[in-house]
């Protein structure tokens, strides 16, 4: 089954998908008052979502003794982004240090190949956002920072445009740059493989990648990133049993 959205398979069966639109128009229509919508989101969260969050949960809690920045690598609507700051006002409100960094075209796809297969049905252009996006999507962040002790120093940064560039030229700007945390999500090998050799020599003992799709038969291109950058066999690939898609490495 495709989704309307982004043309990409969705693995829902047809009873899933009947249920998701309907509780999506029952989210719509909900009857609560403005100023509690915000407070009341977990009312929607479905286990599928929820586990999502709590995977994050996990991982944040193993780099709060780790020095170094959060990066997300394919970041479209930012849900991620936002709550790795919330996870960041939670448990270590005052590390300054901690930047949070989303690289994204905010345009979709951007370098779909030969390696990223046939199955996905996905090209150029797939999971685009509305034109502007990130100028919202920064705005969220700032409220997200503002809520949280420390708010008068910006830590997050977007970075709009094809990864394969603006990957290497952050860290070329950022020679001090130590990741503690970098999440893979563009889906596709081009950006992936530009993303990791770019961060290899910024990596240390401790530092956790996140991968939203190793193993996978749909987006193959993002572990033939890895395979070619970092190899497979001396690597760790690590899950928690909630959540089916998300792993883990830790350098060693
Ligand atoms: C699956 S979405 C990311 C979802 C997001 N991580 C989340 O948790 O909701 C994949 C993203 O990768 C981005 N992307 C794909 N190729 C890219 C490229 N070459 N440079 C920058 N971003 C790219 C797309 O624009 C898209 O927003």
């Amino acid at each position: 089954m495709k989704t309307k959205k982004h043309g990409a398979i969705v693995l829902s069966n047809m009873d899933e998908k009947r249920i998701n639109e309907e509780f999506n128009r029952y989210f719509k229509s909900h009857p609560l008052p403005d100023d509690e919508i915000l407070h009341n989101l977990g009312l929607f969260l479905c286990s599928k979502d929820l586990s999502r969050i709590l995977f994050f949960y996990e991982i944040y809690k193993q780099i709060v003794h780790s020095h170094g920045i959060i990066v997300e690598f394919g970041v479209r609507w930012g849900q991620t982004l936002s709550i790795m700051a919330a996870l960041r006002g939670m448990l270590e409100p005052f590390n300054r240090h901690r930047k949070i960094v989303g690289f994204d075209t905010f345009e979709g796809f951007k370098g779909i190949g030969s390696k990223d297969g046939k199955s996905c049905k996905c090209k150029d252009g797939s999971f685009s956002v509305p034109y502007g996006y990130e100028v919202y999507l920064d705005k969220i962040l700032s409220f997200q920072e503002k809520l949280n002790p420390m708010s008068h120093l910006k830590r997050y940064e977007l970075s709009k445009g094809d990864a394969t560039r603006t990957v290497p030229a952050y860290f070329k700007k950022h020679p001090e740059t130590i990741i503690s945390l970098a999440i893979f999500d563009f889906d596709i090998y081009a950006p992936t493989k530009a993303a990791l050799s770019a961060i290899k020599p910024n990596l240390c003992k401790g530092s956790i990648l996140v991968f939203d799709e190793l193993c996978d038969d749909i987006f193959p291109g993002e572990t033939i990133a890895l395979k070619e950058v970092l190899g497979l066999n001396n690597l760790k690939v690590q899950r928690f049993p909630m959540t089916s898609r998300l792993s883990y490495i830790q350098i060693r």
